[in-house]
């Protein structure tokens, strides 16, 4: 087992936020971690399991020993009349892994090419676009406990996914809690494909690709493609600008506060929800709140969406993670001050 010592973040995190891991291990396959468990000295650290690295702000060098999940492998496993059910190692890139899938004929993830990240990621946040969840083409995961020692299998139920969230966001706080944050490392994960295939395409600017192109009935390499230019014209691609993504949650309301807030801005967007809240747009309050294009040191707001963070500093003269936090408390506290609403953020502070 090789710790090393005092290693660069900057090219581990899609913001670009310069910092380092005073220590770090590569988890290649399953017996590293098992090597990890059985070592006297690193086994009871406290621990960061960093994947792409696309959903982080370092906010200083790190002190816990960072595990670098890079264990590879796509293949598929069954196939079944109902699905495909197709397996990925949690270091692989999501986009890629996306893309070999479409490639070789096991759509069903096309809705969520070219979001940033790894494979072991996706379950953590639930990641989601264009109208497909992860949660949707779950089959289940392996991961492996450090803390006993042992590897375990979850299906989605017990993944407890929510809206950006899932049982590895949250840290164990009690004897019937079950966080696994901190603890648990996801290894692998196998998502369930259903046949027949069918396109999603019901949001507005998947309804416009068709009507552009006169394509009603789209392949699945047809969708990807879309997703890809609808990314590229609205968000920036992080190695040529960092950012982490949408930085903010949607927030939801009740109708009561919905209503409220549409007598006093009429215009603004929201989802009803079958919970029956209403969901509103983070992008559109920011923007509403006239952050658009601001910047606070080299932290900014992205020209083309509100509610993404960008580094505007470069590789040259990073932003740092406290300018960041600075521009995102800034944006809380002016749609608070505005809306009554608190916007919470989506990437996890280092
Ligand atoms: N809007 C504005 N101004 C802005 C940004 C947005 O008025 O600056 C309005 C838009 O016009 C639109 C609405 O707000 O009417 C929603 O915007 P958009 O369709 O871009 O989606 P979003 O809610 O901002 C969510 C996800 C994205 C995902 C897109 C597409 C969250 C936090 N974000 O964004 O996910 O790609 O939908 O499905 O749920 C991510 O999580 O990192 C991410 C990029």
């Amino acid at each position: 087992m090789i710790v090393e010592s005092n290693v660069p973040l900057q090219p581990y995190n899609s913001f670009g936020i310069v910092a380092r891991a005073q220590h770090l291990l590569r988890i290649a396959d399953e017996a590293d971690l098992v090597a990890l468990h059985a070592d006297a000295q690193w086994r009871d650290a406290s621990r960061f399991v960093l994947g792409g690295g696309s959903n982080i702000v370092i906010t200083g060098d790190v002190k816990q020993l960072v595990l670098k999940v890079e264990i590879k492998g796509l293949r598929l496993v069954e196939e079944t009349e109902r699905a495909w059910i197709v397996e990925a190692g949690a270091g692989e890139v999501w986009h890629d892994a996306v893309e070999w899938m479409v490639r070789n004929g096991y759509p069903g993830l096309e809705n969520l090419a070219l979001i940033p990240g790894t494979v072991g990621g996706s379950p953590v946040q639930n990641i989601g676009a264009y109208g497909v969840e992860l949660q949707d083409r779950f089959e289940s995961l392996d991961a492996y406990d450090l803390e006993t020692g042992r590897s375990f299998t979850l299906d989605a139920a017990q993944c407890a996914f929510g809206y950006r969230d899932s049982v590895f966001k949250h840290v164990r706080s009690g004897p019937n809690d079950f966080g696994l944050a901190g603890r648990a490392v996801i290894t692998r994960v196998r998502f369930r494909l259903p046949k027949p295939w069918k396109a999603v395409v019901g949001y507005l600017d998947l309804e416009r690709k068709m009507e552009e192109s006169g394509n009603f009935t789209p392949s699945a390499q047809d969708v990807f493609d879309w997703i890809c230019a609808i990314r590229r014209a609205k968000l920036p691609d992080w190695r040529v600008l960092g950012n982490a993504g949408s930085f903010f949650k949607n927030p939801t309301v009740t109708p009561e506060q919905c209503a409220d807030i549409i007598a006093r801005d009429p215009k603004i967007v929201h989802y009803p929800m079958d919970d029956g809240s209403i969901k509103l747009a983070a992008g559109w309050l920011i923007d509403a709140c006239g952050w658009k294009g601001k910047s606070v040191g080299n932290a900014g707001v992205y020209e083309r969406q509100a509610l993404v963070l960008v580094n505007r500093g470069g590789n040259e003269n990073p932003v740092t993670g406290g300018e960041v936090m600075t521009l995102a408390k800034a944006i809380q506290t002016s749609v608070y001050e505005r809306f009554g609403i608190r916007l919470e953020p989506e990437p996890v502070v280092v």
